[in-house]
């Protein structure tokens, strides 16, 4: 008898540490609960007052399992979900969506970073991630009903919750707007957000940022182009803006799905170019923009009067630590910049002994990496083709520059010419426009060399349909729930809708829809017609990538946390495998307590 007790008591204690904590965002209705379901038993799940969304609680492991609304009209979500065994922890999940982390091929990297950027989870590539906030009503809507010409600086928002399947993050005070030129035309907006706007000035920060953005990406039926093009960036070691993929809810309304995005701001550039140190030397940060063909940030020297600089072509998107010598003089560093850059002689870069002095105003290597991106994604909108969509920013203690290329809604083949696809980078710009950067460099037969061993490498190492595609059709997948979910919803504005269905998606990724070439269709064919010019495979015949310069002292190993407002920066994986390892962590964590129990 006494045995039995024992053995009885034991089996107690592992099949209650063996329990699982189950965790689901929802949106019940009035006299709703939710429930876990597991081996045809329902357990409830509660919410917290700070996070009324996230039901959690603990019930048995079951290797199948389904989140229910109880109560009036409740009912199960639609989907099974598998317990892979061993999991102690589902994360955060969404009801009613078949799956929360997705096993997405990582791309391979091409180039060690360049800056010392501080690596977080934004750039994530696994999940759907959620933003649940509620924000001031009647603001909201005078903003949404005339976003072209409102006058609203800023929409309060009271509190703004994001959660992944691993990160909770609370934060009250965000200011927020319609963000963009010709986006605002859309009647899906695109919205720029900012902490400590109100509530006395908290110092709130996400992944080191104090601003973000929320693109609709309009013009893009897959709302995939602009995530590839900076993933691709940052592995070819480029700093880069980062995105995720998120949904939104204001006021328990359905927003949609959007590009959740970095903004050029201080807090970003100290974060991307200088490990998230913000005593760094940052300097003035200039926005280039193009209007029609006339209006050009294309960095030519047009003299040391500010006047003959174009204000919608040069803009101060940031001031750094050098506010008061801008309001002096705000184009001054810009022209000095243009100045010193139509002075280098590309005659002088002959070997990397004689790099020529071009080294002193910026990083050759970063700058061509951004040139190589910009045309192997025909970012017909972008700083090489349009010299427009670019920040350009000073170190203001070296007093040399870095260039960040952004805004990709427009690339692999949404909105390109008939042939770009095919063209040589030689031909790329049509012939009657002026782009000293890219030509100062070109010039030079070292960095024509350069810039053709970096085109190599980023096409041997990922840019090439054996490693693109199968990346694609992962997040397809991974997307396509929250796609359909996004196109069902009405649109909050007046503006153009492009009604664009699933089965655009769904074809668009792959293949050419409404005569926009599909995003595998334009690797496909960019890769191989590229690799012909340069008379090269694809095949990845590169000797390993040395280890990176900078160790990454800055990464928190924290992938779980729960903060009001603050989340520096957790977990570093290798690119390659882009899967969450909490449960094993949880598991080995459950499997040592067991142990300890017996
Ligand atoms: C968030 O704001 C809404 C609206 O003001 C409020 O009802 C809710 O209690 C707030 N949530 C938290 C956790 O403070
Ligand atoms: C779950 O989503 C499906 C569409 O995929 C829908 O038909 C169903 O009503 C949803 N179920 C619940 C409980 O919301
Ligand atoms: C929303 O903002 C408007 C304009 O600032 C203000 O008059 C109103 O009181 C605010 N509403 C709430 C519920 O705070
Ligand atoms: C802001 O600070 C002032 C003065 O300290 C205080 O009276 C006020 O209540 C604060 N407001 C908020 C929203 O915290
Ligand atoms: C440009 O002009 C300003 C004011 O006229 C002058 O202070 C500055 O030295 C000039 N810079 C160069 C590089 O000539
Ligand atoms: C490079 O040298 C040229 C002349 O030799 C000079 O005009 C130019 O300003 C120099 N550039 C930098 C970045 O120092
Ligand atoms: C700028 O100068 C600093 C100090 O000389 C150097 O460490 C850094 O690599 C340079 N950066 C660029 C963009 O050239
Ligand atoms: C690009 O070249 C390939 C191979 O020659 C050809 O199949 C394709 O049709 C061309 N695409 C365009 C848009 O010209
Ligand atoms: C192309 O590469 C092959 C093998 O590397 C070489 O034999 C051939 O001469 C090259 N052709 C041209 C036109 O450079
Ligand atoms: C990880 O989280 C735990 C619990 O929240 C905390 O005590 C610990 O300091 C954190 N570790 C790091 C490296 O942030
Ligand atoms: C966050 O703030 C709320 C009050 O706004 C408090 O109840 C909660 O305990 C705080 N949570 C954390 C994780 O600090
Ligand atoms: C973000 O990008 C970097 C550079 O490619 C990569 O090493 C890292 O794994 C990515 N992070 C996430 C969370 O995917």
């Amino acid at each position: 008898m006494k045995l039995l007790t024992g053995l009885a008591f034991i089996a107690s204690a592992v099949y209650a540490v063996a329990d699982v904590q189950y965790s689901v965002v929802a949106f019940p209705a009035g006299g709703q609960s939710v429930s876990v379901s597991v081996g045809g038993q329902q357990y409830p799940l509660a919410n917290s007052a700070q996070y009324p969304n996230i039901y959690t609680g603990s019930a048995p492991s079951g290797s199948t399992y389904q989140y229910v609304l109880t109560g009036t009209n409740g009912a199960a979500e639609s989907t099974t979900r598998n317990l892979a065994s061993g999991t102690s922890k589902t994360g955060n999940e969404f009801f009613n969506r078949t799956q929360t982390v997705y096993s997405v091929p990582g791309l391979p990297q091409a180039f060690n970073p360049i800056y010392n950027r501080l690596e977080t989870t934004f750039n994530q590539s696994t999940e759907v991630s959620t933003i649940i906030m509620w924000a001031n009503q009647s603001t909201l809507d005078a903003m949404l009903a005339a976003p072209t010409t409102t006058t609203i600086k800023q929409v309060e928002t009271y509190n703004l919750t994001y959660i992944s399947s691993t990160e909770t993050h609370f934060f009250e005070g965000v200011g927020f707007q319609v963000s963009g030129k010709s986006t605002k035309d859309f009647a899906k907006q695109s919205y720029k957000f900012s902490f400590n706007e109100y509530q006395n000035k908290t110092t709130d920060t996400l992944w080191g940022r104090k601003d973000f953005k929320l693109r609709a990406d309009e013009t893009d039926p897959t709302l995939m182009r602009e995530k590839l093009m900076l993933d691709s960036l940052l592995a070819s070691g480029a700093a880069s803006l980062s995105g995720q993929w998120a949904r939104l809810y204001i006021n328990n309304v359905p927003f949609g799905l959007y590009l959740m995005m970095d903004d050029g701001s201080s807090h970003f550039f100290e974060a991307e170019l200088f490990d998230g140190n913000d005593k760094a030397p940052l300097g003035v940060t200039y926005q280039g923009n193009a209007i029609g063909d006339t209006v050009q940030g294309n960095l030519v020297y047009l003299g040391n009067d500010s006047t003959k600089y174009s204000a919608d072509a040069y803009t101060v998107a940031d001031d750094g630590n050098v506010k008061a010598e801008l309001k002096a003089a705000p184009l001054a560093p810009l022209m000095d910049f243009c100045q010193k850059l139509g002075e280098f002689d590309p005659s002088t870069a002959t070997d990397a002994q004689h790099p020529g002095n071009i080294t002193e105003l910026i990083d050759p290597q970063h700058t061509l990496i951004h040139m190589a991106l910009n045309f192997l994604g025909g970012s017909w909108d972008g700083l090489w083709y349009a010299a427009s969509n670019y920040y350009l920013t000073q170190n203001s203690a070296s007093q040399n520059w870095t260039i960040i290329t952004y805004d990709f809604d427009e690339t692999f083949g949404n909105g390109a010419t008939a042939n770009l696809v095919n063209v040589s980078y030689q031909n790329y710009v049509p012939t009657n426009e002026v782009r000293p950067l890219a030509t100062k460099f070109l010039d030079s037969p070292y960095y024509k060399t350069m810039f053709e061993t970096t085109l190599k490498t980023i096409l041997k190492r990922f840019f090439k349909p054996s490693i693109i595609n199968p990346r694609l059709e992962a997040q397809m997948k991974m997307l396509q729930e929250d796609i359909a979910w996004d196109r069902s919803l009405t649109k909050k504005s007046p503006g153009t809708d492009n009604h664009w269905t699933v089965d655009q998606f769904l074809t668009n990724v792959k293949t050419t829809s409404g005569g926009m070439m599909g995003l595998e269709e334009w690797v496909t064919q960019r890769s191989a017609a590229t690799c012909q010019q340069l008379n090269i495979t694809d095949t990845d015949d590169l000797p390993p990538l040395p280890a990176p310069t900078w160790s990454n002292t800055n990464i928190v190993t924290n992938t779980t946390s729960s903060t009001n407002g603050t989340a520096a920066a957790p977990s570093g994986q290798a690119s390659g495998a882009q899967t969450t390892a909490v449960p094993a962590l949880m598991t080995i964590v459950a499997a040592i307590t067991a142990f300890a129990l017996l």
